[in-house]
């Protein structure tokens, strides 16, 4: 989602008296391992001075990063490293099938709801490669996620056209309906070694804001999840808000459901809020909403339908490989605005699934499930995201504070296991702990981030990274979210105690502190960011975020473009690369005008990289036209990243 305008994720809705750093007293836990340096010299060596390859995690002894820098740019141009070529691939709208609806692509942004819904969808976002047999580079599935159409001022930008062809209720509404969800893309290499879209393959599929799906898990079925269309709740037409994504080491795609709020509002009376406390914690738009689906559906229309809101924030679990399947909405995982989900085994191989909440002053979750993985039995790895325990973060300043680390503890979101929760009437049950995890998790005193965006895993040391991507609202600070008015974001890693993904213990650090020593009176402060930040690598608002399989850090951004003030020499969103030992950080590619980039997808030899472009030119004042150039509308669009010379990306 875009940060040029003001979006309902950077208004808090978390008015918990959970704890901030002024009022945190120091809890007296252990610090093995971490730094070992005390408060003031930490805080001094993390700010200030060269890098070094000390750093306390992901130790490792190669370069990763073999590639030159790239500059910061504000063309209308996807710029990419020297050696390496970008090429732009399955844009919105295009053709999945070669008969029926949607088969050709007009380039006016002309086609109905119908064909929208054979065609790929708007705004890609989380993306992944399956490999076709489990291991070829050069044909698979490639999963991707469609977060939204964009709309100014009430107008889609793009969808009919640009500037803005009128277009009656019901094709404004079911056509961006076809647009969101998500795309199951058949791809495969050329004999010019070229990737292309195997048309017509059974395995293209279109989800939508409509197909069904169903509801798992412990509160499949709750009365919370009942509606007038479905008295079983357990079914749901379609996945929405497909932001951020994840998928499992059984070959199945995660989509993660965020900004789901923005699409429910109500006609009856919209001048007066109707919102029961958990609808304005989840950020239900209280009046008309801006996309307007309740004007020609009831369910979207909360004062009619006040349980279909509570069956969308899920993650969802796509089978890719079996089209006829209905994707499963995983209840266990907790309901709240889902970025994007990374998975981890415990030592006794059950599965771990880290997640973040992107709104101002939310949480960071984790799942843990009851049963183990078992390697190659599909059957019974289907069903693990169904049972096991949910945990929110709280993020402590640890013994030293002011130092950009401490201590953590996941806290149990277990009706019957957490007393806190068991006395607590207002969840009578799992479920409702479930649906309402965001007010169960103030109960528990989680901390407040600055918007937890993408996670992911280190692939050898286990310790995952979270992009934190901005707060310009944050007012009171601790050390993992230590700005007040944070425009630049940061990423905090943790490492679980024991090494092991079941702990309930951990140590976290700040990996990086995004900002900007460029900008007027930004050097010696906070804003400056980090010492891994220079003139060189300046960003803001870090939010995909993905290691390789090599240990590489990929690092994508979502922020403000206005290359001016605070933001003064960051040019355009853009991809950089980090090295964890090292802390080094260089920027390896940079987007057109008014994009978004995210979505990171690597072929198993590393040798193509899937990197997603989000809305273009989202401003509608015709600044982007990318990716064709000339007069023609932009497009979001996935970019083919390879190497000159065939070799592994960021070598
Ligand atoms: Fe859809 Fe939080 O980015
Ligand atoms: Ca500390
Ligand atoms: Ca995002």
């Amino acid at each position: 989602m875009t940060t040029f305008q003001i979006d309902s994720e950077d208004l808090p809705t978390n008015d918990s008296a959970n704890e901030h750093i002024q009022t945190i007293v120091a809890r007296a836990v252990s610090r093995r391992g971490f730094l070992k340096m005390g408060g003031g010299a930490a805080a001094a060596s993390f700010l200030v001075g060269p890098l070094s390859g000390c750093a306390s995690l992901g130790n490792t002894s190669r370069a990763l990063l073999g590639f030159r820098a790239v500059a910061a740019s504000t063309a209308d141009t996807v710029t990419v490293a020297e050696g390496y070529t970008a090429t732009p691939f399955v844009p919105w709208g295009t053709p999945l099938f070669t008969s029926g609806a949607g088969a050709t692509w007009k380039g006016d942004g002309s086609e109905s709801a119908a064909d929208q819904a054979r065609q790929v969808g708007d705004n890609h976002d989380g993306m992944h490669f399956l490999p076709i047999d489990g291991r070829s580079s050069s044909e698979g599935l490639l999963v991707m996620n469609h977060e939204y159409t964009t709309v100014v001022k009430g107008q889609y930008i793009t969808l009919f056209g640009l500037p803005a062809a009128q277009a009656n209720t019901a094709q404004r509404v079911n056509k961006a309906i076809n647009a969101w969800g998500c795309s199951v893309i058949h791809i495969r290499k050329n004999a010019n070694g070229q990737w292309t879209v195997v048309t017509d393959s059974a395995y293209n599929r279109r989800l939508t804001g409509a197909t069904p799906m169903e509801l798992t898990g412990p509160a499949a079925g709750d009365v919370l999840l009942r509606t007038s269309a479905d008295a079983s709740g357990r079914r749901v037409l379609g996945t929405l808000n497909n932001c951020g994504n994840g998928f499992t080491p059984w070959g199945t795609y995660l989509t993660c459901e965020e900004n789901f709020n923005n699409n429910f509002g109500t006609t009856i009376e919209p001048q007066i809020d109707g919102r029961t406390p958990a609808q304005k914690r989840y950020g239900i738009t209280a009046g008309s909403s801006e996309y307007g689906w309740e004007t020609l559906h009831a369910r979207f229309d909360y004062k009619k339908e006040p349980n279909e809101s509570n069956r969308f924030g899920w993650i969802v679990e796509i089978d890719p490989f079996d089209p006829l399947s209905a994707p499963k909405k995983r209840t266990a995982l907790g309901r709240f605005k889902h970025e994007s989900a990374a998975w981890n085994f415990t030592k006794d191989k059950r599965v771990v699934v880290y997640m973040g909440d992107d709104q101002a002053n939310d949480y960071v979750y984790k799942f843990v499930s009851d049963k183990p993985y078992v390697e190659g039995n599909k059957a019974a790895n289907s069903t693990l995201l169904d049972s096991g325990k949910l945990y929110v973060a709280r993020f402590d300043n640890g013994t030293v504070s002011g130092d950009f680390m401490g201590t953590g503890e996941w806290l149990l979101l277990d009706k019957e296991a957490n007393p806190l929760l068991k006395a607590d009437a207002s969840f009578p049950n799992q479920a409702a702990v479930l649906i309402h995890a965001r007010l169960a998790a103030d109960k528990l005193g989680a901390t407040k981030m600055d918007r937890p965006e993408w996670v992911t895993v280190h692939p050898v040391t286990g310790e995952v990274y979270g992009t934190m991507t901005n707060n310009s609202g944050r007012t009171a600070t601790d050390d993992a979210n230590p700005r007040d008015k944070n425009v630049y974001g940061q990423i905090v890693r943790w490492r679980e105690a024991g090494g092991d993904a079941a702990s309930t213990r951990f140590q976290w650090d700040i990996f990086v502190l995004a900002g900007n020593p460029t900008a007027a009176g930004h050097a010696g402060t906070l804003k400056a960011g980090s010492r891994n930040i220079n003139a060189d690598n300046t960003f803001n608002s870090p939010d995909g975020l993905a290691f390789d399989s090599f240990g590489r850090l990929w690092i994508e951004t979502d922020g403000n473009y206005g290359n001016s003030g605070d933001f003064a020499n960051q040019g355009n969103n853009c991809m950089l690369c980090a090295d964890p030992a090292t802390r080094e950080i260089r920027r390896f590619l940079v987007g057109p005008r008014e994009c978004e980039v995210t979505g990171i997808a690597f072929t198993p030899d590393h040798r193509t990289l899937f990197v997603n472009i989000q809305h273009p030119g989202e401003t509608g004042q015709g600044n982007s036209h990318w990716p064709e150039g000339g007069n023609a509308l932009p497009r979001s669009a996935t970019v083919i990243v390879t190497k000159n010379d065939g070799g592994v990306i960021g070598t």
